[in-house]
């Protein structure tokens, strides 16, 4: 076994601006998880229940790498061979995914990045590096070169054609997420493939689903045929035309990570823009609405996970702009960590299993005011941002 690939947390770190608050915020997030260890065993959390404890998945999903996210970040921190071991036991359910044609999707970065790529990094072992491998040559295979985009929800044979009209031929927002691992993968390997693909879908997430004003669609619509760019369309959101909260932070964060790795200008523009429009659109709001379009008048839920994936994509920022822009990105990203801590934090709750509560899963499909295992993710992540320390595992 080979040393940390990680670098020191702290030789690199900047001064930290969050301080005490944050800390304390931080350590009891890994005494959380530390409470978690025996309840969950192996399993993954998928969402909350209203009393907070945790629904888990039941066979591969999308979220399931946040939970081994969470311990590598715990690990770490803290050196505990406890968590160490709960995230290395997982690796079955992963080995499962890869060798699942079914669950081999556009998510496959969210899954390994955080799991057998974190392993690696913290742990130089080969079996995992070889696993996060794998799981970037399947997902640059999503790639359509008709439309150069990465292929979001698996596409569907003419038998089902409203599913087919629904999946074939769609990008979405989140995959931008997913691009830290073709990134590794083009570091760790030297083929150029993985930056190619990553860096083609980028451009077309930025030609597609920015708005000439800073606000995003979900998803876009092309021809699967041709690759004919169509048209925008929420899935997750209020409306076609507006813009979804988890979305908008998605781009946010992927924007700056993919500035991070590669230096591109444009990429970083692009955050900054999206990320003013959040700024902006949030208004006075302690946490952001699900969705930045709906109607002023009324109560409708926030989404702690939005807020989470925000302050982690802005402190990323503030590192990789001049220090008078800095400041402003670091005073939005502890705003948003502020906003949680007042309202949403579930870590001084006893009987919670999570972190954040007031998460929208998925608000028209009935899904919101629950905990989530991405808001927690990102959670630790922003204020691991704000107490300085700058890498992980994207
Ligand atoms: N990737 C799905 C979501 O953000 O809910």
């Amino acid at each position: 076994m080979q040393t940390s690939q990680l670098t020191s947390y702290f030789a690199n770190s900047p001064k930290p601006v969050g301080g005490a608050v944050y800390q304390a915020a931080l350590d009891r997030s890994i005494d959380r998880l530390r409470e978690l260890l025996p309840i969950a065993g192996l399993r993954n959390p998928k969402i909350g229940h209203p009393d907070n404890r945790w629904s888990f998945c039941d066979g591969p999903d999308w979220v399931m790498g946040f939970m081994p996210g969470q311990l590598w970040l715990a690990h770490q921190l803290t050196s505990d061979p406890a968590f160490l071991a709960a995230a290395r036991a997982r690796r079955p359910q992963f080995r499962a995914v890869l060798d699942d044609r079914k669950a081999r999707d556009h998510d496959l970065g969210f899954i390994f990045s955080l799991s057998s790529v974190a392993e690696w990094l913290s742990t130089g072992d080969d079996v995992a590096r070889n696993m996060g491998l794998e799981a970037a040559r399947w997902l640059i295979g999503r790639f359509r070169e008709e439309g150069q985009y990465i292929q979001a929800w698996s596409p569907v044979g003419p038998q089902d054609r409203q599913q087919a009209r629904f999946a074939n031929g769609r990008m979405i927002a989140d995959t931008i997420q997913n691009l830290a691992l073709l990134h590794w993968a083009h570091r760790e390997t030297g083929i150029t493939d993985f930056r190619e693909v990553a860096e083609l879908h980028e451009a077309t997430t930025l030609r597609h689903l920015v708005r000439p004003d800073g606000t995003t669609f979900h998803t876009f619509l092309f021809d699967p045929a041709s690759g004919e760019p169509l048209r925008g369309e929420t899935h997750q959101g209020f409306a076609d035309h507006s813009c979804w909260a988890r979305g908008q932070a998605w781009l946010i964060h992927g924007f700056a990570n993919c500035h991070r790795v590669t230096g591109n200008p444009v990429s970083l523009d692009a955050a900054l823009r999206l990320a003013a429009k959040a700024e902006e659109l949030m208004g006075n709001s302690k946490v952001p609405v699900w969705d930045y379009s709906l109607p002023a008048d009324g109560s409708h839920p926030v989404d702690s996970s939005a807020a989470a994936v925000t302050a982690a994509g802005v402190l990323m920022l503030a590192d990789h702009v001049p220090e008078f822009e800095a400041r402003r990105w670091r005073d939005f990203g502890c705003r948003l960590l502020d906003g949680l801590l007042d309202t949403c934090d579930l870590t001084g709750t006893p009987g919670a299993q999570g972190l954040l509560a007031h998460g929208a899963g998925h608000v028209p499909a009935g899904r919101c005011d629950a905990m989530l295992p991405y808001g927690d993710y990102y959670f630790m992540e922003a204020l691991m941002r704000a107490q300085g320390h700058r890498d992980f595992f994207w």
